[in-house]
């Protein structure tokens, strides 16, 4: 784990809201002087793009589920490569727009491939690079449905087509892995205002940052 710099990741399932609040933070947190930058996944860097254009393509109805599970775990290892370690080691705050955690929700559990079986093909790939805050935004399915088909219909992907028992599942799984990481992954009411989620995640941000300084 870095000395300097944090690695923080967001999690929740379809139309919770995270890039929103990301990027609602990402001024909030740089008025406080705190270098960072903020990534995606899959995706974050060219060549992570490009398998993310394979991974999202609504035409690859065929994907195997491992297949799929690999690429994402392809598309995290050049994205931490190739952009998150670097920023790291600089000292830099990075938020990530999902992270490891997504591919033990969708491919591990919802897809049935088994948690266990997609974190070990995903130590591979991360290398003991784990998130020092992750923060999943809570949010029911149905509702997170409801507000793609109001907003977002012109960017639907392969995986927004899944039926809502797929994004039932999606949830159950961060159910799961909030009782597996405690310490880690902290729940934010999605159902509030971006503003009241942003205050929050601040906080607990920066209240993290002065520990880790202490140490
Ligand atoms: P994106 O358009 O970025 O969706 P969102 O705004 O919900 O993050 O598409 C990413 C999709 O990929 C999303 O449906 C979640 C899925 N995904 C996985 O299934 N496994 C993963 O490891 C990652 C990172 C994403």
């Amino acid at each position: 784990m870095p000395n300097k710099g944090m690695f923080i990741t967001f999690e929740g399932g379809e139309g919770c809201g995270k890039t929103t609040v990301i990027k609602a933070l990402k001024e909030k947190i740089k008025k406080e002087g705190i270098p960072l930058h903020v990534t995606r996944e899959p995706g974050g860097s060219a060549i992570a793009e490009q398998i993310r254009n394979i991974i999202l393509d609504r035409s690859n109805t065929l994907m195997d589920p491992r297949t799929e599970a690999l690429l994402y775990a392809a598309s995290r290892r050049q994205h931490l490569a190739e952009i998150v370690l670097p920023l790291l080691k600089e000292g830099k705050f990075v938020l990530s727009d999902r992270y490891l955690d997504s591919s033990l929700a969708y491919q591990g559990y919802a897809r049935g491939i088994g948690i266990d079986a997609v974190y070990s093909i995903n130590e591979f790939a991360i290398d003991d690079t784990m998130p020092d805050l992750t923060f999943f935004l809570d949010l029911k399915p149905e509702e997170g449905l409801r507000r793609i088909a109001e907003h977002r219909s012109d960017e639907v992907n392969r995986l927004d087509l899944e039926k809502l028992s797929f994004h039932e599942k999606v949830y159950e799984a961060y159910q799961i892995l909030l009782k597996k990481y405690p310490e880690r992954i902290v729940r934010i009411d999605a159902s509030q205002t971006v503003e009241e989620e942003v205050q929050q995640i601040k906080k607990i941000i920066l209240d993290k940052y002065a520990e880790k300084q202490k140490n």
